[in-house]
């Protein structure tokens, strides 16, 4: 599948960055150095990424009836990113989040989802009209929606992949339907599990309750500079991380999956797919925000050349 249609069940927003020296204490102010709007959130990052490397890219989502939601919807047309299934609510203003990016790349981040918890099922059904050969979710939009979005999966027979945060509370795990790759990063995983993966050992007994969780087929766990652990349900395999200069590690995780979903669908080898989002999460540190960090094609392929790295 040269150019696998992916359609990215997701949210979107809008991201204000403030570079801080340290996050505050208690009660204390600080100083922000600088401070930027940035198009985020974990699905529009995902498709956004997915569209640079090479799919061709379909969107469902919600935004507000404002300004920013104006503004995401012009970026997401610059990206060539099938917008026909976003949809403008009445009701709610576009997602908002509050990023807090210390000196050593780490960030906290705050949600506001806002309209992204208003995406309804019938939204999402007629997103499926766009026949998507994969469908690629988060968790922050309304739990209905994600379950939705596996039902149609199912009833079109196409691998579904997860990437499995934010974390919510409560979320009825038991009812999504048969997931491909299911994608959490370290603590969505030490807060689903409550196993921490920190070895091989810690990171196999993670994948199997996950496995008892959730219906996954298979499972990627992100170690973010430590690489990744795959489990395919028989084997695994750890794979390390790329050393790069992390400037900001917003983004990187949705960018992984975005990557992992993309190089499956078109070699459908797991393995292959997972040393692709290794590449494409560590260049995606590089550089700073979310939409403005995720790498293209030819990024990815110069910094394999350079690497020396063959997948
Ligand atoms: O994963 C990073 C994203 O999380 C940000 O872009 C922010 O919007 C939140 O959704």
């Amino acid at each position: 599948m040269v150019k696998p249609r992916i359609l990215v069940v997701g949210s979107a927003n809008m991201d204000i960055v403030f570079s801080v020296p340290r996050i505050p204490n208690k009660g204390e102010s600080i100083i922000s150095e600088n401070y930027g709007y940035v198009p985020g959130g974990k699905g529009a990052n995902a498709v956004i990424s997915a569209a640079r490397l090479g799919a061709d890219a379909v969107f469902c989502a919600r935004i507000g009836n404002d300004e920013h939601g104006l503004n995401l919807i012009e970026a997401y047309k610059r990206e060539r990113i099938d917008t026909r299934y976003i949809k403008i609510d009445k009701n709610s203003p576009t997602g908002l989040a509050a990023i807090f990016l210390e000196e050593d790349g780490s960030n906290r981040i705050i949600v506001y989802p806002s309209a992204n918890l208003n995406l309804e099922v019938d939204d999402v059904e007629n997103a499926f009209l766009c026949l998507p050969d994969a469908v690629l979710l988060q968790f922050e939009t309304s739990a209905e929606s994600v379950i939705a979005a596996t039902e149609f999966a199912e009833r079109q027979n196409i691998p579904v992949i997860i990437d499995a945060g934010p974390i919510r509370p409560n979320f009825p795990y038991d009812r999504l339907k048969s997931v491909e790759i299911l994608s959490p990063n370290e603590s969505e995983t030490a807060q689903i599990t409550g196993i921490t993966p920190t070895n091989a050992e810690t990171c196999l007994q993670a994948c199997l309750k996950l496995r008892s969780i959730i219906n996954a087929k298979n499972i990627v766990l992100k170690l973010s500079d430590r690489g990744c652990f795959l489990h395919d349900g028989k084997n695994c395999e750890y794979i390390l991380s790329h050393h790069v200069n992390a400037v900001d590690t917003t983004a990187a995780g949705d960018a992984f999956t975005a990557a992992l979903a993309v190089e499956y669908l078109r070699s459908k080898n797991l393995s292959k797919a997972a040393k692709y989002a290794n590449i494409v999460g560590a260049l995606t540190v590089t550089k700073y925000g979310a939409m403005t960090s995720l790498p293209n094609e030819k990024e990815v392929i110069d910094f394999m050349y350079e690497k020396n790295i063959r997948i």
